[in-house]
């Protein structure tokens, strides 16, 4: 067996699968073969989620009755909601409070018993928790307005609907469609850390409740999925400030602080997200306010043409625009890591459950440093 130690696992091979690829030089990523840049611009979510879990394009009656299942599955039982009420009140961050909930969805499924080899089980419960956490997440955001939840509207389709929920009124077609192409560029990506951590967990045959809860929490650091929030943070801060983007770009990198939004583990060039996240950014601009979109493009321009951080291969990441249009369509800033992990469910099921198919516990080692030949010595001759 190999010695060589791998830091962060980088290039480490791990498993195989059919769900998504990335060319991190040529800025290209496919979903079962289907570049991202066509399926935001043509496809649904629900089409992308049933791309994933089924492994090809649905036509249009299966995409018809699809979308009715996971419509089906949208209300989320009174138990829970309590609990999503008093996470709330004692201000639980909503990631944590998301990662809870979650995590309790499992009591009120009718095939929590069922072992994680039960297929047609499995496959159910990630139809349920991939269409119960936008119910989950829009509650939150009501609840600690002291506004009541609204229930899921059926004739809206996913992305739709939870805008509906957040706000109490349908979304204009803009705000849908944008949303939804956002949805689609966050559903998968290969084994990043947290689709890696659900692996794992399922590798030991856990059900998939337990896997979407671990990844919930990996996504939540700011290393991966708690970018975006950071990406608007760092926005306010240069607007509120009297510094333009340029100098508050240099100050933080003398600080040696990393500029959120920027470089990625596999990524050498821009990340094909960004792009288009950039392009919907910019066409939010055009009939809105264009602040956001103006201070991101000057950091990128500057890192660009001036630090040459991007020829370095340290380029935008999908983080780096998505704030900016969560930011445009009016939804909360702490909510965008969590929306991150509503569309990334669908991708995490969908390895859990292809990894399963041929499963093999991942167990690797841990090169032991530490001390050997101890003694053991008493606690009162300590
Ligand atoms: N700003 C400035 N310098 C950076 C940045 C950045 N955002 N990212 C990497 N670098 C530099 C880093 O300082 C290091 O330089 P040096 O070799 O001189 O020490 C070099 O690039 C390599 O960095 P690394 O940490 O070894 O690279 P990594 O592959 O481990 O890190 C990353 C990838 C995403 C953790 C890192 O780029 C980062 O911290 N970015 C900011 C946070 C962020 O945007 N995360 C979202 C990632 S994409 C969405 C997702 O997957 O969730």
């Amino acid at each position: 067996m190999a010695d060589e130690l791998t830091k962060g696992l980088e290039g480490v091979l791990a498993a195989e699968s059919e769900l998504s690829s990335i060319d991190g030089d040529a800025g290209r990523l496919i979903y079962r073969g289907y570049d991202i840049a066509d399926l935001a611009e043509r496809a649904s979510y629900e089409e992308v989620v049933y791309l994933l879990w089924h492994g090809e394009l649905p036509d249009r009656a299966a995409l018809d009755s699809f979308t009715d299942a996971m419509a089906a599955e949208r209300a989320v039982d009174e138990s829970i909601l309590e609990t999503v009420r008093a996470l709330a009140a004692a201000e639980e961050a909503p990631m944590a409070a998301m990662r809870t909930a979650v995590s309790m969805l499992s009591a009120t499924d009718p095939d929590a018993e069922a072992p994680a080899d039960d297929r047609e089980a499995a496959r159910r419960k990630a139809r349920r928790i991939t269409a119960k956490i936008p119910t989950l997440l829009a509650a939150y955001d009501r609840v600690r307005q002291d506004e009541a939840p609204i229930d899921p509207d059926p004739d809206l389709d996913l992305a739709a609907n939870f805008l509906y929920m957040l706000t109490g009124e349908a979304p204009d077609d803009v705000a849908a469609e944008t949303f939804d192409q956002a949805l689609i560029l966050h559903a998968d990506h290969g084994l990043n850390a947290s689709t890696f951590t659900a692996m794992v967990v399922g590798s030991t045959m856990a059900d998939l409740y337990s896997s979407v809860t671990a990844g919930i929490g990996a996504l939540s650091g700011p290393l991966h999925g708690g970018a975006n929030q950071d990406v608007m943070e760092v926005l306010f801060e240069i607007e509120s400030s009297d510094l333009d983007p340029r100098e508050w770009v240099e100050r933080a990198t003398d600080e040696g602080r990393r500029i959120p939004g920027f470089g990625h583990r596999v990524y050498n060039v821009t990340d094909p997200r960004a792009t288009i996240l950039k392009a919907r950014s910019a066409k939010l601009a055009e009939t809105g306010d264009d602040t956001w979109y103006e201070i991101t493009t000057a950091i990128e321009d500057y890192l660009t043409d001036e630090v040459g951080l991007v020829e370095k291969g340290i380029a935008p990441n999908v983080d780096f625009y998505s704030g900016s249009v969560y930011y445009q369509l009016g939804i909360p800033i702490d909510m965008y890591t969590p929306i991150f992990a509503m569309s990334r469910a669908a991708g995490w099921s969908a390895h859990v459950l292809e990894y399963q198919e041929d499963n093999r516990l991942i167990r690797p080692r841990g090169r032991y440093v530490g001390p050997d030949d101890r003694e053991y010595v008493p606690i009162e001759d300590r």
